[in-house]
């Protein structure tokens, strides 16, 4: 994503890999719309596309005085909260835009271009931040290592370089040799459409698989360690991420194969104790009984579309961050390493 002359330009992402296209966003009502519609998707870039997002709507507050102004940057933050409910990085990024506002002293003008450099700011720092997980995780990769992941968490889901796809991608730049097995990822195949296309990108090998699949390569060719993204992480270490998850990670113990899960501290959500209150976000039910706009499921089926799952913490081996890999027991271990780099 980039911003230019006043409007955030989005690549869409439900185009891809056929086509390259931007859309403009010129209203937090634009970028509402593109995070629900998922044509920008990925816990932290619809982060970062959110900040932008009360930025613009910053811009369109008729507000002559701090007071109307700040209560009318509280509803625009409601408004991008709502546009999807998982991902916690949404609240993250919102929250963090209304704290500058309120720590600036000046006038409204003051107050917007200071929302602008503070979304800047979450842009630019998520890059660096994928980074610093990318140099912690790359210690777990074996030389030679067969990976499996899930979804995309990847530079299309992050302000670039990504999360899970960033240790893989600091794996590689070590000079090891990796094999990466992505899924495909029903029912929006962000696997098929997104990772391998940014894997193939990179010349990162890479072999796309359907979901289905996971098990028998597991058991059959042999996988060395899973490596995912999340959405929302618990105190507890519980995970929320796309639909899918879970399975792989209770596969990944029956085979004895270390199941990680790499995302920035922000993602971390001490405000609830375990994954049982992570919202789930459910989908449009044409995305099980559609496919490329034709009727793959009878008319009147009954359709039941979760997007993400929760995977309990006992099957995490460890948790990537930014600020060092953490192990369980993950309540003490997430709130002492995470505590110096909330809201960096
Ligand atoms: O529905 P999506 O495509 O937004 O779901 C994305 C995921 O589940 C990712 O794994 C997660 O957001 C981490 S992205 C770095």
């Amino acid at each position: 994503m980039y911003w230019r002359d006043g409007r955030l330009y989005l690549l869409d992402q439900t185009r891809l890999p056929a086509e390259v296209e931007y859309v403009a966003c010129a209203t937090a009502e634009d970028v509402a719309r593109a995070i629900s519609e998922m044509k920008v998707r990925g816990a932290p870039a619809i982060g970062a596309a959110s900040a932008y997002g009360m930025a613009l709507g910053a811009n369109g507050l008729d507000a002559a005085d701090r007071e109307t102004f700040l209560a009318g940057l509280r509803d625009v933050g409601r408004l991008l909260t709502a546009s999807r409910p998982t991902a916690v990085n949404l609240r993250w990024a919102v929250d963090r835009l209304i704290d500058r506002a309120v720590r600036e002293p000046g006038d409204v003008p003051a107050l917007r271009r200071a929302l602008l450099e503070e979304a800047h700011a979450v842009l630019h720092e998520d890059v660096e931040i994928n980074r610093r997980i990318g140099a912690h995780g790359q210690v777990l990769v074996p030389d030679g290592a067969r990976i499996l992941t899930h979804c995309n968490a990847g530079a299309l889901a992050t302000a670039g370089y990504g999360t899970a796809l960033g240790v893989i991608r600091a794996a590689y730049e070590a000079g090891k040799k990796v094999t990466v097995f992505a899924d495909e990822t029903r029912p929006f195949l962000q696997g098929a459409r997104l990772t391998s296309l940014e894997l193939m990108a990179d010349g990162i090998p890479v072999v796309l698989i359907a979901d289905s699949m996971a098990g028998y390569l597991m058991a059959r060719e042999g996988i060395d360690l899973v490596v995912v993204g999340a959405d929302r992480i618990a105190a507890n270490g519980d995970t929320a991420n796309k639909i899918g998850t879970y399975g792989v990670a209770v596969l990944a113990r029956a085979h004895k194969v270390p199941f990680y899960v790499a995302a920035p501290v922000s993602t971390v959500d001490f405000s609830i104790s375990d994954g049982a209150a992570i919202p789930i976000e459910e989908r449009d039910q044409a995305e099980l009984t559609h496919f490329q706009g034709r009727r793959i499921a009878p008319e009147g089926v009954k359709v039941w579309n979760p997007a993400f799952d929760v995977t309990p913490h006992g099957l995490i081996t460890a948790i990537i961050t930014e600020a060092g890999v953490i192990y369980p027991p993950y309540t003490a271990n997430l709130a002492r390493v995470c505590s110096g780099n909330r809201g960096s």
